[in-house]
């Protein structure tokens, strides 16, 4: 994860980024001796157990083991990504990420952005004053959309006119090539002339996950073809990958309890009419991975709204089979069809806020889903039919990531079937999640393996690897020497390091979840943190060096050794 980036840019940002300061502007904190407190956002609690701690730049929840670093809180708390949460901490420090790392990003695309936001300001505003507005005003009226919704989801007017966005922007060659390239202009193909894409439509403006215009759809203000309008794929720009509606979701509501999943912007927009403002939608495309991923980010549960016909069905399956990999420990997926005809929006203008909840309420969870489709392709009261259903339910069920869900479907299906059904396993082993729901073992400080302990002492007192050490520690044959090895190495060459710093230096996800945990665990250190190191080293050293002695010893007699074996002998006993 961290590999992209330089870690010196990591480290230097977090070292230069307060983490209290960072947190407390989210969620106020109190002082409590050399930390701070408050009551953890992870978990619903009554008593804080949750601490910031400003010497070690790292937060630590002892209720639910909630932890990390401010990369980590960010990522956690705003739900931004790895390279969201580095570009968030670097604007806050004014601080300019490298070029070279502007992830897969490669180009600087804030010209386009700039762009997008400056045209989007236009349409709203034209919403309100262009001389034809009325209409599109009037419009949205009579869809049921009052001025709060309009301004929440920034809803806009494209006024008609080829040029109205291509003739205020782009007033030189670069610009309208920007105009382009961020799909607001078009041009007929085998021609030069460039022309405005959206012409006399109601536009909404697609955000991306921090906000930041990067599309546009548009719809006609009465009947007639194309209905709406899309921006194209643009470099900031990907339909596979972005949610109409989420940005404003997550605006809304800190904790979603769910995400409803509908097919269109006036669903999304007539569902926050109407209060319920947990609606996203994709964008005239399919259910992807990706919009899974970043749904599951936001939320533990999906609801996937379709309309009840064929077509709705069908799609609903394809979301169900795009769902399967991704059904991890905790999350759900359930399904909701809809009366024939119907989508969310005149449903919930028919039957009421209430109404449409209670329905959402009895959303078919993905296994009641995937068994009634296939029992409805077999027949299950045959020997034959059962067979059938355990060949169409085995590759499903196979897509499942290991863990108790997929060990309930897969005897949910030996229930039908009647017997036993051997599913192929998970094409990985899902690796274990980096330990952030993971209780924080409380181990006695005495009772820790010494190896770790060792390492925890360096991670909470980086310093002390500056320090001498006994002679030889290198060499000690231990599980774990190496990440110890590795620690007081990346600490000896970057002595300005810090905890926080030390655990993002490592790329492997597991091993970091490991880390953070040891880099907060309980030490009972006062003031002797250099000897207490130096003692762990010192004694598994002398302990190994006995060990080799008397396998020495053993394997010859005194008399019967080499002058070679006498001198390691000699060694192993003066070194002690
Ligand atoms: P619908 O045709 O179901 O429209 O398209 P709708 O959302 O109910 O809109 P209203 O109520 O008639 O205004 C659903 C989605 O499919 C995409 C859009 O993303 C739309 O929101 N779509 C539809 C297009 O991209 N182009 C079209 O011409 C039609
Ligand atoms: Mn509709």
């Amino acid at each position: 994860m961290a590999g992209k980036i330089p870690q010196q840019f990591v480290d230097e940002l977090l070292s230069r980024t307060d983490i209290v300061e960072l947190i407390n502007q989210r969620v106020p904190l109190k002082r409590a001796g050399r930390e701070y407190q408050a009551c953890c956002p992870f978990h619903d609690e009554k008593t804080p157990s949750f601490t910031v701690s400003p010497t070690k730049q790292f937060y630590h929840c002892f209720g639910c083991g909630a932890h990390g670093t401010a990369i980590g809180f960010l990522m956690e708390y705003d739900r931004l990504s790895f390279p969201e949460a580095i570009e968030e901490l670097a604007a806050r420090q004014g601080m300019q990420i490298p070029r070279e790392i502007n992830f897969e990003q490669g180009p600087d695309h804030r010209p386009l952005y700039e762009l997008l936001e400056r045209v989007n300001a236009y349409y709203r505003e034209a919403l309100h004053a262009h001389p034809e507005s009325a209409r599109a005003r009037e419009y949205l009226r009579q869809r049921g959309l009052n001025d709060q919704i309009i301004d929440d989801y920034q809803l806009g007017f494209a006024p008609p006119g080829w040029d109205n966005v291509l003739a205020r922007f782009g007033k030189d060659a670069k610009t309208r090539q920007l105009l382009a390239e961020a799909g607001l202009t078009t041009h007929k193909e085998g021609s030069q002339k460039h022309y405005d894409r959206l012409r006399d439509r109601i536009v909404f403006p697609i955000l991306d996950g921090r906000g930041r215009v990067v599309g546009f759809g548009g719809r006609l203000l009465g009947e007639g073809t194309p209905k709406y309008l899309n921006s194209p794929e643009t470099p900031v720009f990907h339909k596979g990958r972005e949610l109409y509606g989420l940005y404003q979701a997550r605006q809304a509501c800190r904790e979603l309890d769910h995400l409803l999943v509908v097919e269109g912007y006036m669903d999304v927009v007539a569902l926050a009419q109407f209060g319920i403002r947990n609606a996203v939608a994709t964008l005239g495309t399919a259910t992807t991975g990706d919009h899974l991923n970043k749904l599951y980010r936001a939320s533990n549960e999906v609801v996937f709204c379709f309309d009840g016909d064929r077509a709705g069905r069908e799609a609903a399956w394809k979301a169900l089979e795009t769902a399967l990999p991704l059904m991890k420990a905790g999350r759900q997926a359930r399904f909701l069809f809809l009366p024939e005809g119907e989508d969310p929006d005149s449903l919930v203008r028919k039957i009421g806020r209430q109404a449409f909840l209670d329905q959402v309420q009895t959303a078919q969870p993905l296994s009641e889903f995937l068994f009634a489709r296939l029992a409805s392709q077999t027949d299950t009261t045959s020997i034959d039919g059962r067979a059938r259903l355990a060949e169409l339910a085995r590759p499903l069920i196979a897509k499942l990531p290991a863990g108790t869900f997929r060990q309930m479907m897969e005897q949910a299906l030996a229930e039908r079937v009647g017997v036993a059904v051997d599913v192929p396993p998970p094409a990985r082993p899902a690796a274990p999640r980096p330990g952030r729901r993971v209780a924080p073992r409380h181990q006695a400080p005495g009772t820790m393996p010494p190896i770790r302990r060792a390492i925890a002492l360096v991670l909470q007192y980086p310093s002390i690897a500056l320090g001498e050490l006994p002679p030889g520690w290198e060499a000690i044959e231990q599980k774990g020497i190496e990440v110890l090895r590795n620690l007081v190495s990346h600490i000896r060459a970057h002595p300005e390091t810090h905890s926080a710093a030390l655990v993002e230096a490592v790329a492997d996800e597991r091993l970091r979840g490991h880390l953070a945990q040891l880099a907060v665990a309980e030490l009972a250190v006062q003031d002797d943190a250099p000897e207490q190191l130096h003692g762990i080293l010192s004694r598994l050293l002398e302990k190994q060096r006995a060990e080799q002695r008397n396998a020495l010893l053993k394997s010859t007699s005194l008399s019967a050794m080499s002058e070679e074996e006498k001198q390691r002998l000699r060694e192993l006993y003066r070194r002690s």
